[in-house]
């Protein structure tokens, strides 16, 4: 291969993410070199404050002055996160010609349109393999390996914090605050931990996911969203008792039209139980995972390490040499498709099943009041468990599991025994998936 230019990569963002590019940049230079054609040269790491102590970073690289280090790049990595002035950033690189790689998953799922669309109208590439689910590849092979394929369903594990929340309550009997005290401790958390816990974090990968597996643009705000906060300790138990796992699940789904709308897709994030037997219920501690069924590939999983500094910087890197190669190779590269332009459904249309747990008086005709409640709504009821509360005599604790219905009616049914006089307490409604 002749040797090409030295290509200049800039680096906007100091933290553990971009301690560790600008250390693999630098320790990995010759080998790198070799693999591109080209040397890739660490021309500045954009900081706020220049008084601030960084280990690792070498002192004459470090600059406040993002504008020229910008302009004078032919590859911008952006680890800074957040929104501005992130994005202001990375508009200013793509408009100078730079390709632009980018960890930031929260400005993607809410202003990636239009920063793919600028990319594209310049000819400059956008890269983001680590926004989503860390050093795990995810989004080239969705982008390119299954380019050719249809994919259903994508279900994943994307948010490591509550991965690891939900695996301690599991495996240790402790509480969701105990266990959240544990990951906080462990730096786990993201600086809101509402990000974690609510969703938010998950549900921004979800929306890139389906946006690249579906050929649609998804806004944040079409993704359904439930969090971990209201998971309890009784809930692990009887889920543990049942032979299930609770995961908060980040699901993109295709779905067929039926009597009750059009085709569509249906993004969305909840807890939910998963059977122990599902590869997704083996994913323990801090780990993603993300489980996709494409129509001839089939069922796939990948798995790995969604957070972490090294970690991140790996799938960071694989988007820089690929950045970098096009540099050599020229071409236009890889655009976004988003073609399809298919409708995002709401969480009504959604097919799945439930598991419901009430606490009833232990009187004649209640169960067969709450079985006419489940019917009147077309639920079919698929096993029913009855144990009596021990001090209670007059109090049973009721579980349905439910055949495949779909969320309306359910919401419907929880409804109406709410307002039942057969029923003290709807104790939990969790949806099943992964049977
Ligand atoms: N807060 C995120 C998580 C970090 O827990 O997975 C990686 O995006």
């Amino acid at each position: 291969m002749s040797e090409y230019r030295p290509l200049r990569v800039a680096l906007l963002g100091a933290g553990s993410v971009g301690a560790e590019v600008a250390r693999l940049l630098l320790e990995q230079k010759e080998e790198l070199k070799s693999r591109v054609g080209a040397e890739l040269e660490l021309v500045g790491v954009a900081v706020r404050d220049l008084t601030t102590k960084r280990e690792g970073f070498p002192k004459d690289l470090l600059t406040t002055d993002v504008e020229s280090l910008i302009l004078g790049a032919d590859i911008v990595i952006e680890v800074m996160g957040g929104i501005e002035p992130a994005k202001e950033y990375i508009l200013r690189a793509l408009n100078s010609g730079a390709d632009v790689v980018t960890a930031n998953k929260s400005l993607l799922a809410t202003h990636g349109t239009e920063l793919f669309n600028v990319a594209e109208q310049v000819g400059a590439q956008l890269y983001f393999e680590a926004a989503v689910a860390g050093a795990i590849p995810i989004i080239r092979p969705l982008r390119e390996s299954l380019g050719g394929d249809r994919v259903k369903r994508i279900m994943g594990i994307v948010n490591g914090s509550t991965n690891y929340i939900l695996d301690r309550m599991d495996k240790s009997g402790i509480s969701l605050e105990e266990a959240m005290a544990e990951a906080t401790e462990l730096g786990y958390l993201e600086a809101d931990p509402s990000l974690d816990v609510e969703g938010f974090d998950a549900a921004q990968k979800a929306a890139i996911l389906a946006t690249l597996a579906f050929h649609t643009e998804v806004p944040l705000d079409k993704v359904y969203r439930e969090g971990i906060t209201s998971i309890t300790v009784a809930q692990m138990k009887a889920a543990q008792r049942d032979g299930y796992v609770i995961k908060l699940l980040a699901i993109c789904e295709f779905l067929e039209a039926d009597s009750s709308g059009p085709e569509g897709i249906s993004v969305r994030v909840y807890p939910a139980l998963v059977p122990r037997s599902h590869p997704l219920a083996a994913v323990n501690g801090a780990y993603n995972a993300v489980f996709v069924e494409a129509e001839a590939a089939g069922s796939l999983m990948f798995y790995g390490s969604g957070a972490g500094g090294t970690q991140t910087a790996s799938a960071v890197l694989g988007d820089v040499v690929s950045a970098a190669k096009r540099h050599v190779a020229g071409g236009p590269g890889l655009s976004n498709s988003t073609h399809a332009k298919l409708e995002i459904l709401p969480i009504s249309r959604i097919q799945t099943r439930y598991s419901v747990q009430l606490e009833v008086s232990d009187q004649p005709g209640v169960l067969a009041k709450i079985a006419t409640t489940f019917s009147k709504h077309g639920v079919s009821i698929e096993a029913v468990e009855q144990s009596v509360l021990s001090g209670k005599e007059v109090v049973a604790y009721l579980e349905i599991g439910t055949h495949l219905a779909s969320d309306a009616a359910l919401a419907a049914v929880v409804e109406d025994l709410k307002a039942s006089d057969a029923v003290q307490k709807v104790a939990s409604v969790i949806r099943m998936e992964g049977l």
